[in-house]
């Protein structure tokens, strides 16, 4: 029987209409534009205005721009993941909204959260359920409004992050195209350095954490940087080692966009040429989980079937993990 891969075969994404630029930025915490441009490559990011609407709007956007695109009925649809760190409430799958508003009427749906790997962890996720053989129409989303936890007044944070959705359908492949290799991995001594304190089982929302701010994304940026560089770079060698790939035979380097200091070092580990890595963090910031498919939607059209793909995340827990694609189609 000819082996199972899961390939993405559609791509779509979302991002807010209002910028919010390093300029603005000056104007809420000491800091300056040349400060976060020569720190983190980041120019600008964007923010979800508006009452009401919450991660499951750009979601919906993103899977729309999908389907659309990839003219795809959504009631073939099996199964919705959402990876967020940021669910539009703690109890209700936000995956089991998208899925209902989208009109992917016969899936089921659930969130999966693993900060800014949990897109990676869901590639996984979906390959699984693929190369299982039981489900044939995977859409994984990775969705985030940082801007929802994000304190406008702790400059060490709130220069970092953005709002925006982005979407990959997953779908069974023959010709050996797709997921190839992944190594996942995590670290519990991560959740002193990068974490929001209150609101869950172990501190449970009072007056006083929401008087303290504990309710906003708390990062030692510093050591969270070095295991980040450490790391990713760590895993994304052995994805090439341990596929025999060098240099010329990877297409693209598709790295979780936290700091553009920390995706040229991975680069540099792994040895791939710039021109090879792909880069739009200058325009979105780190959007936790949609950093990865919104660089797949920015670069779709130069991706060709059959190219080479090294994926690589690093995020709070500490998660963090690389993955080997090979890609699916021709736009
Ligand atoms: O996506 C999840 C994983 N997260 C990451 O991968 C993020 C990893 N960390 C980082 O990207 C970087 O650590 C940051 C961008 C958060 C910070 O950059 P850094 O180069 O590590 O700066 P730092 O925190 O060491 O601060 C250096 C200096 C300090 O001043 P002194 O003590 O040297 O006088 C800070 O007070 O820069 C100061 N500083 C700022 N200055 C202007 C810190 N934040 C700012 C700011 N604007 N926003």
């Amino acid at each position: 029987m000819t082996k199972i891969t899961a390939a993405i075969s559609a791509v779509g994404k979302y991002v807010p209409e209002y910028v919010l630029t390093n300029k603005e930025l000056e104007s809420y915490v000491e800091t300056n534009d040349e400060w976060i441009t020569s720190r983190t490559g980041i120019k600008e990011r964007r923010i979800l205005k508006g009452e009401g609407l919450g991660t499951s709007y750009m979601a919906i956007k993103a899977s729309e721009d999908l389907l659309r695109k990839g003219n795809i009925d959504p009631k073939e649809i099996d199964l919705v993941i959402v990876a967020t760190a940021t669910p539009d409430l703690p109890i209700a799958s936000t995956a089991a909204y998208v899925a209902t508003e989208i009109g992917a009427v016969n899936a089921f749906g659930y969130d999966l959260q693993a900060a800014c790997s949990s897109f990676l962890y869901g590639m996984s996720t979906a390959a699984a359920y693929i190369g299982s053989g039981r489900y044939k129409k995977v859409l994984l989303i990775g969705a985030d409004k940082m801007s929802s936890i994000i304190d406008y007044s702790d400059r060490a944070t709130c220069i970092i992050f953005g709002d925006g959705a982005g979407a990959a359908l997953f779908e069974p492949n023959y010709e050996g195209l797709g997921l190839q290799d992944e190594y996942l991995r995590s670290d519990g001594v991560g959740r002193d350095f990068l974490r929001i304190e209150a609101g869950g089982s172990i501190m449970p929302t009072t007056k006083e954490t929401v008087a303290d701010k504990k309710h906003f994304v708390y990062q030692e940026g510093k050591t969270v940087f070095k295991y980040a560089v450490s790391n990713m770079a760590d895993v994304a060698e052995k994805m090439l080692s341990r596929n025999n790939l060098t240099e010329p035979d990877i297409q693209w380097l598709v790295a979780h966009q936290a700091n553009k200091r920390i995706i040229e070092a991975t680069a540099k580990r792994v040895g791939v040429s710039p021109e090879k890595v792909m880069m739009n963090i200058h325009r979105y910031g780190n959007t936790t989980s949609a950093t990865l498919p919104l660089l797949l939607a920015d670069y779709e059209t130069q991706l060709k079937k059959g190219d080479n793909l090294i994926f690589a995340a690093f995020g709070g827990g500490f998660t963090w993990g690389a993955a080997y694609v090979k890609w699916g189609y021709n736009s």
